[in-house]
Order: structure tokens, then sequence, then C-alpha cells
């Protein structure tokens, strides 16, 4: 019997440090079911005391999911773990997740507080948090920089106290995959306690070692893995989630444990993560890069048209790639639109909200014979922003773009249900595009990022585009989709644009 090696994802935590990944609570919530799905053990859904909305967020959370134990994040603070728990009251299974730092450089310059004080606070921590359920982890933040005998002395207090699973973090991405595993093996051997707790791993990517330093952790007894779809997370990111499962899994021979990993549903929430997210894969990223299955040499094509194991260590099936696959079209009825929504686990939560997507998808099927899962993913993206109290819609846009001429933009907004128009001239048809808007909005943002990428492949496909706009360091992401990519840009922009409306303040929980 192998052990179970427990999959913790916190895309919707760590992941959404990342700048410009915020998400909304809807937004959330769809990730986690997708989560959900694929069977992770833990979603560590946000850090409820940032502000009123990440509490939102975490609750909603907590209160869909039923069959993964849901997380939140808490300093060592007693009115952080409170609201934690409060989060998680509606939870099936909850978990608070609270961290102090413990290294050198973190307790004197970040914390002012010398190691006794810190070891106190750890177990006062754990100690509130079990007021609210047994199921408590603790971090000791910078794990990877702390020295061997005071984090012995930390865990030991916090397992005492009744932390269930203590959580290493690498958190700057510093350490080494040989050091990383020693460092795992000499707390569980030199931890008089440490057969009460799980042990779990937290790797950052700052050297590209986090999937390598998580699985030689895996390798010196570690348990739980922290991790993130498309590695997302804070600066380079975190270990990548399915680089780890699929490791895990191909090479059963090396591991004493294996996942609970719905390993299919993998390629689905890597799009799903993205397209909310705005943060593209790279072609080449392993197991959901675009090329991660493509042989494109005539030699390897040769030897897997052959014998597919001869370059082949996975199938592209059982990571879930599938090829573009029509699903619905023009003739298609509400009957098999909703259908097949619910088969891709969409829900929408009202028949008002049913029948906006219907005519949506009917409108988009006129203009594109054949509409595929990715299609309508990013329709229901659409519709969920489109659905809010965003402040600003778009009405109508008129653009003109001719060889020889300046290309001009005519563009009508709803802001908060009034009707405005402006008109820009701008070096091609989007730069007119934003400007036009910019001139209604008044922002004051900077674009950092503009992308776009065919959601399916043909010239009919509908275009994804990407912003990031920057205004006094806040920066968000906006997408926005459309067969038209000038149109699919401006509500990308006004994506964006919506969120530095709402302004919020956030707390970070490692500042
Ligand atoms: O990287 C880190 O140390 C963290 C902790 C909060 C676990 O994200
Ligand atoms: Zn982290």
């Amino acid at each position: 019997m192998k052990d179970q090696l427990i999959i913790f994802d916190t895309t919707l935590r760590d992941g959404e440090q990342s700048p410009g990944a915020s998400m909304t609570k809807e937004e959330k919530v769809r990730i986690a079911k997708q989560l959900e799905r694929m069977r992770v053990d833990v979603i560590e859904a946000g850090f409820p005391a940032a502000s009123n909305g990440d509490f939102e967020s975490v609750k909603a959370v907590a209160d869909t999911i039923k069959d993964s134990t849901v997380c939140g994040l808490a300093r060592a603070l007693e009115k952080d773990i409170a609201r934690a728990g409060e989060a998680l009251k509606g939870a099936n299974s909850g978990r608070i997740h609270t961290f102090i730092a413990t290294s050198p450089i973190h307790m004197e310059k970040k914390l002012r507080m010398t190691p006794d004080q810190v070891v106190e606070q750890a177990v006062k921590a754990v100690t509130w948090a079990r007021q609210w359920t047994d199921n408590v982890e603790f971090s000791p933040e910078d794990a990877g920089r702390s020295e061997l005998d005071f984090l012995c002395r930390v865990l030991e207090a916090v397992i005492a106290a009744g932390a269930k699973t203590v959580n290493i973090p690498d958190t700057v991405g510093y350490n080494m995959p040989w050091q990383f595993g020693n460092l795992i093996k000499n707390l569980r051997e030199r931890i008089p306690n440490s057969d009460k707790a799980v042990f779990s791993v937290h790797c950052h990517n700052d050297l590209g070692l986090a999937v390598a330093n998580s699985l030689s952790a895996v390798l010196n007894g570690a348990r739980q893995v922290e991790c993130t779809i498309n590695g997302l997370g804070e600066r380079a990111g975190n270990a990548s989630l399915e680089e780890i499962v699929m490791a895990v899994r191909t090479r059963q021979d090396m591991f004493l444990c294996d996942t609970r990993i719905d390993t299919t549903q993998i390629v689905p929430a890597s799009r799903l993560v993205s397209g909310i997210t705005g943060f593209a894969v790279q072609p080449n990223k392993a197991i959901v890069g675009a090329n991660a299955f493509a042989h494109e040499s005539g030699i390897h094509q040769d030897g897997v048209l052959k014998h597919r194991e001869t370059y082949e260590i996975m199938r592209a099936e059982d990571v879930g790639w599938t090829a573009n696959k029509m699903v619905l079209g023009k003739h298609s009825g509400r009957n098999a639109f909703k259908t097949r929504l619910k088969e891709l686990g969409i829900e929408l939560d009202s028949e008002e909200a049913w029948n906006a997507a219907f005519a949506r998808f009917k409108d988009l099927a006129d203009k594109k014979h054949e509409i595929f899962d990715e299609d309508l993913h990013a329709l229901v993206s659409d519709e969920a922003s489109s659905a809010t109290q965003d402040r600003y819609k778009l009405v109508s846009l008129k653009v003109c773009s001719e060889t020889g001429e300046t290309p001009h933009a005519a563009v009508v907004l709803s802001d908060n249900g009034e009707e405005r128009a402006a008109a820009a001239d701008g070096g091609g048809p989007v730069d007119a595009a934003f400007k036009a808007i910019e001139s209604l909005v008044k922002s004051g943002s900077d674009l950092m990022l503009y992308s776009v990428n065919n959601i399916t492949s043909g010239t009919d496909a509908q275009g994804e585009v990407t912003v990031r706009v920057n205004r006094g360091g806040r920066i968000v992401n906006g997408q926005g989709a459309d067969t038209d990519i000038v149109i699919a840009s401006a509500k990308a922009y006004l994506h964006a644009l919506n969120k530095l409306a709402t302004d919020e303040t956030r707390a970070h929980p490692q500042v």
C-alpha cells in the first residue's frame, strides 16, 4: 500500500498574490469547483483578513465546496485567525493555516521580534486556531533560510499545541534540491513528536527549482505538497501542481506515495486559470503547454508513429488534452447548450443568467459556426464580467482602419447606467479605441501588457485579449473575448479599468 501524497492547491491564495492575478469571488468559486472536480485534497481559498472582499471570497468557496478541505490563511494574530475561522464556518471540512517567520533576517528586520517571542506567538496562534477547528496547519515562513535548531524548537512546540500539519516553506526559492530534502529528513528525525504531524512543503521558483525541491522533500518523507495551477504565484511562482502530480504518477518506481488527483482534469484547470487570470501558459511549459505533446520534428514523429513510447513518457489524453472537438453549432438548442455547460461544471445561478448566456451563444454561433468548449468557457467569463455591478460597460464601438489613413475609433460607454460617447485617433485601431475609452474614464493608468491569443484555431476563432494596467503601483489584469479582436481589446481594457475603479485596499499576508 502506498501513502497518500496530499495535494494542497494555493492558486487562489499564493497564486493570487502575483501582481495582476487578483480574482473576483465568482472567479474563485469557478476555479475552486474545477479543483474539487480534479480531486485536490486541500484548496487554500485566500487570506480572509486582507479585506472584506477576500473574506467573502473565502466564505463563498467554503460554502460551495463539498469534497475538498477549504483552507484560509492567517498571520499569527488573533484577529486574523478569528476572521479565517468565521469565513470557514460553512465548510464541510475547513482548515486554518497560520504562519510566522523564523529566519534570522525576517525575525530581526520584518517582525522585530526575538526568537523567544516568535516561539511564543507561534504557539498562541495554533492555540487560537484550535478554538475554531482541529485542522490546523502551521508554517515557519522562510524556513529555507532558518536555523535548523530553531526550526526544530518552533515545530516541536506547535505540534505539541495541536498543529496537525507543519508546512516548510522555501519562501524565497533559495534552496537546492538535495539541501531541501535533507532539511525535511533532519526535521523528521530530530523533532521528538514529528510523527504527530504531516510534513508539508511549499517551494517558490526563484531559481527554477520549486518542483525539484518539492519532489526531493517527498522522497524524504514530506506527505503534503503545496502547489498552484500553471505554477502561478508570488514572483517566479510556486511549484506547479501539474508537474508535481505527473512526476509522482509517471515515476511510481521512485515514489512511495501517490496522489488522488484525476489527471484528466489538469488541462481544463490550466486553461481556466490562465483564462481568468490572464497569465498565458508558455508553449513549452511541461504538461500544459501547447507544445508539450506536439512532436514537430520528422524524426520524433516517425518514432512516435512506430511506437509511441519512443518519445512519449505520458499520454496526452491522461492529462486532459483532447483535440478541439466541435461541441455545439448554430442549430444547437437551449437544452444542448445547458447540458454542455453543466458537463463542463459550469452552473449559472438564475434563469435570467441562463437566458443571457444562451443569447450570447446564439450571437457567437452566427459569427462562428463551430463552437468549442474553449469558446464556452470564454463566453461564460465574458457573461460573468458583464453581469457584475461594473461601473463601465461597453455599449458600442466603431473603428475605421484603412491603408494610408489615421485609424479612428468612436466609443459609447455606460458609466453607472449613463451613456457617454467619445472618439479618438490612434496609431492603430486598438490604440484609438483605448484612447477614446481613457478620455471618458480618466483612469490615469499605464498599459503594461497587451496580448492576443486565439482561443481555438481558424481565422473565425475568437480572440482572447489580456491587458495589464498599473496605476500608482496597483496592477490589475483584464480579459475580453470576441471574434473581433478590437472589440475583445476594448472589453479587456474596460474589465481592467472596472477593477481599478473598485478601490478596496487589501493587506498582503507576508508584508
Ligand atoms: O511562501 C511562503 O512562505 C508562504 C507562507 C505564507 C506559507 O506563502
Ligand atoms: Zn508562498
